[in-house]
């Protein structure tokens, strides 16, 4: 773990990986949902395609965002928050981390489970992880499912705190997310 004195705000890296990967996820909502919506033919196909391409994205900018954050050091949290808030945020960015393998993995595992192949945007395709087994599916699919929903229910509590902080409190924390915008004049 790194031991430098934490910077004032993110760095460009962290902000880098969470802005793409933010747009990745809602994406990946919009896919899912729309796939879902649709009866089995080409134009499902062709949708869960993209959603698994772009969800083996996420999964491989997870490692790189999980190994950057190991080594950098994220800002201090203001100071007037309280116990109870640090630890939720530290448990909402946590989860968010834990998430960010849990969806692609199920994802991929139920992919295998039914034999179908994960392709990346049509480039190469990963290996089942693994073999074909009705009973996994079922349960991977619920359980993708049911993470989908965490996942959506812990990022609305997210955005809605990074707006109180900047509305109510008026303190740096959603500006220090921001690329290219100064937080000089917050607390
Ligand atoms: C961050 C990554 C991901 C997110 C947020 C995500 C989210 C979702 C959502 C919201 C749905 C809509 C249906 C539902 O509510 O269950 C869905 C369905 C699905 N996802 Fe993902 N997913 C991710 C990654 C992946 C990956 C990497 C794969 C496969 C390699 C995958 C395969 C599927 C499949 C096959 C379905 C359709 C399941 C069905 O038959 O109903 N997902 N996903
Ligand atoms: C749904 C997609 C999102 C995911 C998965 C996500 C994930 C994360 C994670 C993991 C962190 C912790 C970063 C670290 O310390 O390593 C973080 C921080 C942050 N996120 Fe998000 N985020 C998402 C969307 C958003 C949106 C839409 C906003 C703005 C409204 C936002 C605002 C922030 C802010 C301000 C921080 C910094 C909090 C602090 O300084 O402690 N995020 N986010």
């Amino acid at each position: 773990m790194p031991n430098q004195s934490p910077p004032s705000r993110y760095g460009a890296v962290a902000q880098g990986f969470h802005w793409i990967i933010a747009g990745l996820i809602v994406t990946q909502f919009t896919l899912g949902w729309m796939a879902d919506d649709l009866p089995l033919g080409m134009h499902k196909l062709a949708l869960l395609a993209r959603h698994k391409s772009f969800g083996m994205t996420v999964l491989m900018l997870a490692v790189l965002r999980l190994i950057w954050r190991l080594f950098n050091r994220p800002p201090e949290l203001p100071p007037a928050m309280t116990k109870t808030q640090r630890i939720f945020a530290r448990g909402t960015h946590a989860a968010f981390y834990v998430l960010l393998f849990a969806m692609p993995l199920t994802g991929w595992t139920m992919s295998s489970a039914k034999n179908y192949s994960v392709s990346w945007f049509g480039r190469f395709t990963w290996p089942n992880l693994i073999s074909p087994n009705e009973h996994a599916f079922n349960l991977l699919k619920s359980t993708h499912h049911l993470l989908s929903d965490l996942l959506l229910a812990i990022a609305i509590l997210h955005i809605l705190a990074a707006l109180k902080h900047h509305f109510w409190n008026k303190d740096d924390v959603l500006v220090r997310m921001i690329p290219f915008i100064k937080s000089e004049k917050r607390a």
